[in-house]
């Protein structure tokens, strides 16, 4: 079986994610989400989500490419969660281009990053609310 692992906070979970997901899901059989904890986005990034971490999982879990959700609370947490959960493939998004290399190095797991979906994003829904 084809292990495969994504992050992020996935916060007002909207079609870029999705489509993120589905991708991710593709490129093996179990997708596992490690999605930031509130104390983690608060700590490291000052960054304050609408859904708390309770809801956005209970989100993710309903989505069907999902297999399992952990938390994420580290930015230094990736090599254990590859070697816990034997990853094959790590993936995130081509804003993150490049940021993980090192996995390459320091763990099995490939590296994968995916074209964004263009357009939308949890910051431009709140703006976009936010002008109206
Ligand atoms: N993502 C994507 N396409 C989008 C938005 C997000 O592929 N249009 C991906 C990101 O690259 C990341 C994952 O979805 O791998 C989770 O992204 P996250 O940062 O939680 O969502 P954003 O909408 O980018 O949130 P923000 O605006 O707060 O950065």
């Amino acid at each position: 079986m084809k292990r495969v692992i994504t992050y992020g906070t996935f916060d007002l979970l909207h079609y870029g994610h999705i489509e993120l997901l589905k991708r991710a899901k593709a490129l093996g059989d179990y997708l596992v989400v490690a999605l930031s904890t509130d104390e983690f986005n608060w700590d490291s990034k000052q960054k304050k989500s609408y859904f708390s971490y309770e809801k956005r999982k209970k989100l993710l879990e309903a989505v069907r490419y999902v297999d399992l959700v952990i938390p994420e609370e580290s930015w230094d947490q990736k090599e254990k969660d590859i070697k816990l959960y034997q990853i094959d493939t790590f993936v995130m998004g081509d804003d993150w281009k490049g940021k993980f290399d090192y996995l390459r190095d320091d763990t099995d797991a490939e590296v994968i990053y995916l074209p964004r979906t263009p357009e939308i994003s949890t910051t431009r829904i709140k703006t976009d609310l936010n002008s109206k």
